[in-house]
């Protein structure tokens, strides 16, 4: 999400006249677009900050002036700590305002000290937005689109909803719009993003609200749009409309990402998940029922307050019961202001990190049983530009690994069908079959 909200500030900037350079000692502005989820997020924010106060101080004695701002989660939550051990800051805006940048650009170059605001407006910012001119992502072939923001489920150790704000979803209209926007200048898939974006419930084109499924037919019939996605997904969230989707939607690609957190029933309602390790299996049951080759991703959290070893081990059975093909784990990090910040029982960092390593273990055979069962498959490949090596091309397979092959670059763009030579730990290689493509 930080992705596409850098892109959309980019757009509001360019009729300031500002344009992306790559490097900050060329940027008359810096923008540090930031993320608060854990702790060490957070900590990289404070030590870039360091790095740019040089570049600025080089910049000021050749005589250019840098407009610093940080941008995100991380502004939010901490406006006030960035300024006090930061002065040399000038701007500091929170998620929802990327509306208001050229206003805070104006006054920054005005005022003496930092300007901030972080506020949650009762304006949707996506409303005050530029339409977009091109996609973002390298190529352009790929793209992302908000479409949901905010949640409300409060899990206990969760900063979102209190940096993103309340759940609130775009008038489908305006997504479709952008869509076509996207396909125009050359998206073949998107994305469509949202901190909770099954919990979408926009405004329908005719009046009435439109859930995550039916936006996803409607979606499905942009011509040239080939490929669909969507993520975060809450298992709450997972209507039998939405699971029927993944059946009744060739573009919807087979792969799902739906954090799961814990694999022990009483962690899950310690983290106010308000489901169960049988209800996340149902709904596994239910989806591969819907579309038998989805793969599953998840996110996973060890050492939450109070989590013993039974529970530890309970979240293994569960990998081992779900078979996810890929799967982000993380140890738990106290973020100010959340219950499980403040909850008794908080487990020792040794023995976090005991668990993440036994779960990343068990997590990465999965994954690579998973990608070495695509060898020998010929995989329709959307490819999305060069490769590592000259005359190589990349793309994406249908469960987004990296897929690597020799090819022209007049490919891109188009989905191709590769035949599957080896897995590697986080892609696979393959070669491209011309006769099919053309037959
Ligand atoms: N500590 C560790 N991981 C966290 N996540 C969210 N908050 C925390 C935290 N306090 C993880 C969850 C979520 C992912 C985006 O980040 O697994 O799904
Ligand atoms: Fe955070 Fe996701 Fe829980 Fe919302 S549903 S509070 S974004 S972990």
């Amino acid at each position: 999400m930080n992705v596409y909200d850098s892109a959309r500030m980019a757009d509001v900037l360019a009729p300031l006249g500002y344009a992306p350079t790559d490097t900050p000692a060329d940027a008359d502005m810096v923008i540090l677009n930031t993320c608060h989820i854990r702790e060490k997020a957070t900590e990289k924010v404070f030590s870039e900050l360091g790095r740019l106060r040089a570049v600025k101080a080089e910049r000021h004695a050749a005589g250019h002036g840098t407009i610093l701002a940080v941008a995100g989660c991380v502004a939010q939550a901490e406006g006030a700590e960035i300024v006090a051990r930061a002065p040399y800051v000038d701007i500091v805006l929170g998620p929802q305002i990327y509306h208001r940048l050229p206003e805070m650009v104006a006054q920054a170059s005005r005022a003496a000290g930092a300007v901030i605001d972080t506020d949650f407006p009762p304006e949707q910012k996506f409303d005050f937005l530029p339409e977009l001119a091109a996609p973002q992502s390298p190529g352009g072939i790929t793209a992302f689109l908000s479409i949901q923001e905010g949640c409300d489920k409060f899990c206990s150790f969760c900063v979102v909803p209190y940096t993103r704000g309340a759940e609130a979803s775009r008038p489908a209209a305006r997504v479709i719009a952008e869509a076509r926007r996207m396909v125009a200048a050359g998206a073949r898939e998107i994305t469509l993003l949202g901190q909770n974006v099954n919990a979408y419930h926009g405004e329908a084109p005719n009046g009435g609200t439109w859930g995550l499924g039916r936006l996803l037919h409607a979606l499905a019939e942009l011509p040239d749009l080939q490929r669909l996605r969507y993520t975060t997904s809450h298992p709450r969230d997972m209507t039998d409309d939405l699971i029927a989707a993944h059946g009744n939607i060739p573009a919807l690609m087979p792969f799902l990402h739906l954090p799961v957190q814990s694999g022990s029933d009483r962690m899950l309602a310690a983290m106010n998940r308000r489901h169960t390790v049988a209800d996340y299996l149902r709904i596994v049951d239910r989806l591969r029922a819907a579309r038998p080759d989805i793969a599953l991703s998840s996110d996973f959290i060890v050492g939450h307050p109070g989590e013993t070893e039974a529970d530890h081990a309970a979240t293994l059975s569960l990998v081992q019961a779900a078979a996810f093909a890929q799967a982000y784990s993380f140890k738990y990090s106290p973020r100010p202001g959340t219950p499980a910040a403040g909850a008794p029982l908080q487990v020792a960092e040794a023995e976090k990190d005991r668990r993440l390593q036994a779960l990343q273990a068990q997590l990465r055979t999965y994954t690579e049983k998973f990608n070495a069962g695509c060898v020998g498959l010929t995989v329709p490949v959307l490819i999305t530009g060069p490769g590592r090596h000259p005359g190589q091309i990349a793309g994406r397979s249908p469960w987004l690994q990296p897929v690597h092959l020799s090819g022209p670059m007049s490919l891109a763009g188009q989905v191709v069908p590769v035949r599957i030579k080896a897995a590697h730990t986080n892609s696979l290689s393959g070669e491209f079959l011309q006769e099919r493509a053309t037959a």
